[in-house]
């Protein structure tokens, strides 16, 4: 079966390309909503009738591809991926996927080449979408996507997904996106070796992280290997150091008060904690992306990251024994706690093979299909009733942890605020990264709520 690229997944770019792209994504993210509604989208949908997804047709003359479009190009995710394109294809045999990814962790770029594609009413048959206000605030309320009721009537599917995922799907008692996984983002990663050999245990706590982040230090290894090529790692950590703060009730609430940012000592707090945490972090991050840094710490050239466990699929795929490589805890101050995420696939307005887009959407929300995809992912399954023999010792225990944990919605992957909130708050983070400025990236973060009020 043939696949093919459209964009190409390893664009070599300059430094300053890099730079201006960053600058023109921040702009097109955080004006995408107002330039959907420019291009007829609006608000306030007039709401459209929903698709009659049980009663198509499985083919139809013409559609003989499938175009998904997603940011998936490096190992575990790409290997997910393809996983899911395996099954589609035994389904629909003869069908020409093309695989259409923009790399850059977090979608930084996938997103900007989706709005203007989007906007240029010419959609791939489905897309790559976190659940919750990425979904909801810049496609759903513009009018861009289709309903999919009859899709999850028809597979039962809201019986088999947790409600708060299933929230964060609808709108207006509608569901609009397939959910294929839940992610962790407040995990830590550590080189067992490099622990071992210092007498090491994982962090527990901030304080346990700086008295171990201190002797690594001393015994000449970069204690926190940090990425910041895409932009989204920094705000990454952030957010986690944030729920170690705040604890997941208050640190959920910042998002729906957003007067805390101004008025709460804590997020004072929580900067003095970046800004510590990033002094014993590598110079180079922002040339690194997040796979870079991941790579450090099987190489044994830095101890600890923290990321969201695609950085779990990364390491099995390139090899590296989980418990014997590398190890893993929730991160410093954040244990019982799960801040999640979760990646979506959705069916937009003018979908150019609709037929096989369902059928796509088929294979995201079977079992057959998040049983292959996840375990090389890094990811739970969006569904409550997995093969638990396919998943192993670090997804077993996610498994049980989301299920036991408090939960948190992150911000940087699109659950827990709109697309234009999180690019501010992005950029408030990364310009602190270089600046160090701590009463300026407190204002730039008040600044940025204004995009949670409206
Ligand atoms: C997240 C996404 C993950 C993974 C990661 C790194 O936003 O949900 O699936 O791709 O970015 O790019």
């Amino acid at each position: 079966m043939e696949r093919s690229t459209q964009f190409g997944s390893s664009q070599q770019l300059t430094r300053r390309q890099l730079i201006r792209r960053t600058l023109a994504i921040g702009v097109a993210l955080s004006s995408a909503t107002s330039l959907l509604a420019a291009c007829g989208g609006g608000t306030q949908p007039t709401p459209t009738p929903a698709p009659q997804a049980a009663q198509t047709p499985a083919t139809a003359a013409g559609e003989d591809k499938l175009e998904i479009f997603s940011w998936w190009t490096n190992p575990g995710e790409a290997d997910g991926l393809a996983a899911l394109f395996e099954i589609f294809e035994k389904r629909k045999p003869g069908v020409e996927i093309i695989n259409a990814t923009v790399a850059g962790g977090a979608g930084t770029n996938a997103k900007a080449v989706l709005v203007t594609r989007m906007q240029g009413g010419n959609p791939p048959d489905s897309f790559q979408v976190h659940a919750g206000q990425e979904l909801i605030g810049t496609w759903v309320v513009a009018g861009k996507m289709e309903p999919i009721n009859d899709l999850f009537e028809q597979e039962g599917w809201s019986k088999v997904m947790p409600k708060t995922l299933l929230d964060q799907i609808s709108y207006k008692g509608e569901f609009f996106s397939v959910p294929v996984n839940i992610h962790r983002s407040n995990m830590l990663w550590y080189n067992k070796k490099v622990f071992a050999d210092n007498g090491l245990e994982p962090p527990k706590t901030l304080d346990d992280f700086f008295a171990v982040a201190e002797k690594l230090k001393a015994a000449g290894v970069t204690p926190l290997s940090v990425g910041g090529k895409d932009k989204f790692e920094v705000p990454h950590l952030f957010e986690d150091l944030l729920l170690a703060v705040f604890g997941p009730a208050d640190y959920t609430k910042l998002f729906s008060e957003p007067s805390l940012w101004e008025s709460d000592p804590r997020v004072d707090e929580a900067i003095e904690v970046l800004d510590r945490f990033l002094s014993f972090a590598n110079e180079d991050r922002s040339a690194l992306s997040w796979a870079d840094a991941a790579q450090r710490v099987i190489d044994g050239t830095a101890a600890m990251t923290i990321m969201g466990d695609w950085a779990y699929g990364y390491f099995i795929n390139k090899g590296a024994k989980a418990g014997e490589v590398f190890g893993w805890a929730p991160s410093p101050g954040t244990d019982g706690m799960f801040m999640w995420l979760s990646d979506s696939f959705g069916l937009p307005k003018g979908a150019p093979h609709r037929n096989n887009a369902i059928e796509w959407l088929k294979v995201c929300g079977s079992r057959e299909g998040q049983d292959a995809f996840n375990p090389k992912k890094g990811s739970i399954p969006a569904r409550t009733d997995p093969d638990r023999s396919v998943y192993d010792e670090y997804l077993l225990y996610s498994i049980d942890r989301f299920a036991q944990d408090a939960l948190a919605p992150s911000v940087v992957h699109g659950a827990a605020a709109n697309e234009a909130y999180m690019t501010e708050y992005g950029n408030a983070l990364n310009v602190f990264s270089a600046s160090r400025d701590k009463k300026q990236v407190k204002s730039m973060l008040i600044e940025a709520t204004r995009e949670l009020k409206r």
